[in-house]
């Protein structure tokens, strides 16, 4: 049997049997159910994800503030596929029934697209892929809000805060070309990561292939600035090789010493309760994610909302809080008409493109599966001495490249003119709101200039040593929405990405493409014997690689972001530089939904660090320890 952490469920006395007349106060931080929470609390996180679970964490941190997270969805006992990188497939606690309309830019494809349900969020289930966005993206939140307190130098230190790093051992480190700047390194963080002591001998291969195409190694990727191609960091426990996720670093972690912070699970927040008067949070309904009774659960200082990208702006449009016109149409009594809510949808589409070796390297990501033996000796290895390939989430590898337009493609000034030339208004829907539209041209010409900086990365290439080539594409210029399409809180909302509506995210993306076939035709890649499967072999001018695009993108990497952005309203903003949202009081955006826009990054390290910078400013804001 594989060592596992032990995972405690229920602290003492706090089963759901458990008489509430009786308890004193517990001595852990509470699992909470809807007979035993209290009344009030301080404070009411909506989502216990990254965002969510930081926040609770650093508020409780002043024993005399009560916080209650509501999470949507159950607690994993320790799982084997959500601990053992190698054992990631199968997936659980994917959120039920989501699902795109037709996307009219992908031949009207409906395709399933992914978020966490769990406490955890998208921690306890993504790829553990650790990559901060580039120095600029944080630099254009301040600039497009008009606010320099946002910027990559005061990202930076609660980067590090929010951090433990452990470093491979040098020998490896050097053999592995794992390189970082100890500046950028968090040393005693909750948040732990490091990187695999494994790579397949094929990612030596590509790392050479990628340096003869110009992709230089980078020597942080960390750093802000990763135009180039680094090992990729992975968030798991050093001393166990075990995933490390928000209700491990920020529930687990401190849950005996806080008996002020209270979760309940598998309990949705069905909407946000204003007083009517000053419009300032009172409170949610709760009712739990199987169906049943709603009930109020009150506050005395804010309302957070952390429910991620995709439900953030499902519960602020069902609480009066979103485009007039969308809120009319379902009865919902306005209390802030805000025409940004749920728009400015954006992901990372992805393109998976399959390859055949007449003579691939054994072993590989691949072997990994279809060879017995190869699996059982690694499985051995882990479990005696936390190596191989189990410690690598499966069908990954572990080397990435991040790059600039200009890496990807020698035409990079003639896409941004022809981008310029195009007419911002045609990327959105024709009745699009005037101040959205405002906030998209300001994000467009932003995002233009990042096109002809060395420095920004657009896009990604991997490959994961056997049958795939991966290609992301980071920067979107097409613009999404989701909106709620029922009252009932338990009902998906409509989630249209519009990938590829914006017809420059096609030749960006087809660059990209090109680079990695580049990359593929290098020597070193050559003596593999790869060759580019269907329906993309056939695909030679750019046209024809559309074509296959529309077919074969997936429009989220689920990293589903920006639909309560952190704009002036004026720009189609839903939130403040301080994350409260527009026209009420006493609520605020935590999560992935409150980014303006993507990064050229994974998301994961910016929502720890921006939950630790918003639990700073709500703890000054309310004077609290
Ligand atoms: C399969 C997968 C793979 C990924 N791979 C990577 C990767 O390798 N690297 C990376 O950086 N990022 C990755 N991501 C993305 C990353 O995990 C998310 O962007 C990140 O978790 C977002 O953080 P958040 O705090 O905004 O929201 P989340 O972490 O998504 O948390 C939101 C929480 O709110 C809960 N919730 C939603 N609605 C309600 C409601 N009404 N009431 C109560 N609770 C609610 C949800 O159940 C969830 O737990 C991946 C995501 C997934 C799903
Ligand atoms: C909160 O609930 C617990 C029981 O769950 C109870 O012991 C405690 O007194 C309550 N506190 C307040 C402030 O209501
Ligand atoms: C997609 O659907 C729309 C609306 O039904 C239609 O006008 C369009 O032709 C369709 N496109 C494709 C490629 O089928
Ligand atoms: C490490 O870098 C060296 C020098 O560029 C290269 O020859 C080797 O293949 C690389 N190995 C890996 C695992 O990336
Ligand atoms: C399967 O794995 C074993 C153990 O690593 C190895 O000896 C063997 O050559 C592999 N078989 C194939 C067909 O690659
Ligand atoms: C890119 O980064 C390098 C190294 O930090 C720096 O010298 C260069 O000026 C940067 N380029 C731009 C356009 O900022
Ligand atoms: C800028 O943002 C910070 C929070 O990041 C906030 O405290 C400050 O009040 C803002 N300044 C202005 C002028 O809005």
């Amino acid at each position: 049997m594989l060592f596992l952490p032990v995972v405690l469920l229920l602290a003492p006395g706090l089963s759901a049997a458990a008489p509430a007349q009786h308890q004193k106060l517990p001595r852990f931080a509470t699992l909470v159910n809807r007979q035993t929470l209290n009344a009030t609390y301080d404070f009411i996180i909506a989502g216990g994800g990254i965002a969510g679970l930081t926040v609770a964490d650093r508020l409780t941190e002043d024993p005399n503030v009560r916080v209650l997270v509501v999470e949507a969805g159950p607690i994993d006992p320790g799982l084997e596929g959500i601990l053992v990188p190698g054992s990631f497939a199968p997936y659980y606690y994917f959120w039920p029934n989501l699902v795109t309309v037709p996307q009219a830019g992908l031949n009207n494809r409906t395709i399933g697209t992914v978020a966490g349900q769990v406490l955890g969020g998208g921690s306890a289930i993504n790829a553990m892929v650790y990559v901060r966005g580039d120095s600029v993206d944080y630099d254009a939140w301040g600039s497009m809000q008009g606010n320099s307190s946002w910027s990559w130098q005061s990202m930076l230190p609660y980067f590090l805060k929010s951090e433990s790093f452990t470093a491979p051992n040098t020998a490896y480190a050097q053999e592995a070309n794992i390189t970082w700047n100890p500046a950028f390194r968090g040393t005693s963080g909750p948040l732990k990561y490091t990187y695999p002591p494994y790579y397949y001998p094929g990612a030596a291969n590509w790392w050479d292939a990628a340096q003869s195409v110009g992709l230089p190694p980078v020597e942080d990727p960390l750093s802000g600035s990763k135009t180039g191609i680094f090992p990729i960091p992975s968030v798991m426990d050093a001393a166990t090789m075990t995933r490390n996720y928000a209700k491990i670093n920020h529930y687990d972690r401190v849950r005996e010493a806080r008996p002020n912070y209270h979760v309940i699970s598998s309990t949705m927040v069905a909407k946000v309760l204003f007083d009517p008067r000053c419009k300032k949070a009172t409170g949610v309904n709760i009712l739990p994610t199987a169906g049943g009774s709603v009930s109020s659960v009150f506050v005395s200082k804010e309302v957070i909302l952390a429910a991620g990208g995709l439900n953030t702006p499902k519960i602020l449009q069902l609480s009066g809080i979103g485009p007039k016109k969308l809120l009319n149409k379902f009865g919902i009594r306005v209390v802030s008409n805000l025409p940004g809510v749920g728009q400015n949808l954006q992901d990372q589409p992805t393109l998976t493109v399959p390859y055949t070796f007449t003579s691939n390297i054994s072993p590989n990501s691949g072997s990994f599966f279809t060879n017995a033996t190869y699996n059982a000796e690694q499985r051995a290895l882990y479990e005696t001495s936390r190596k191989g390939a189990f410690t690598i989430i499966s069908s990954l590898s572990t080397n990435i490249g991040a790059l600039s337009l200009k890496q990807a493609t020698p035409d990079w000034e003639a896409i941004i003119a022809a981008a310029r030339a195009n007419d911002a208004a045609d990327s959105l829907p024709s009745d699009v709101d005037p101040t959205v539209l405002a906030g998209y041209r300001v994000q467009r010409e932003t995002i233009l200039q990042q096109f002809a900086d060395e420095n920004v990365s657009v896009g990604n290439l991997h490959w994961g040593t056997s049958d795939n080539a991966l290609v992301y594409h980071l920067r979107p210029l097409s613009r999404g929405s989701v909106n709620i399409q029922s009252t009932d809180p338990l009902v998906n909302p409509a989630i249209d990405y519009r990938t590829g509506t914006d017809p420059v995210d096609f030749t960006v993306y087809t660059a990209l493409f090109r680079k990695n076939r580049e990359l593929f035709a290098a020597p070193s890649m050559q003596v593999l014997g790869p060759a580019e499967g269907a329906p993309f072999a056939d695909a030679v001018t750019d046209a024809d690689i559309h074509e296959v695009m529309r077919d074969k993108i997936d429009p989220s990497n689920a990293h589903q972001c920006c639909t309560a952005a952190m704009l002036p309203k004026r720009l189609g903003g839903v939130v403040s530089s301080e994350q409260k949202v527009y026209g009420v009081s006493g609520l605020r955006v935590a999560d992935i939904s409150f980014w303006p826009m993507q990064t050229g990054g994974s998301p994961t390290g910016t929502m720890y660090a921006v939950g630790e910078r918003l639990a700073d400013l709500i703890k000054a804001e309310h004077n609290l320890a």
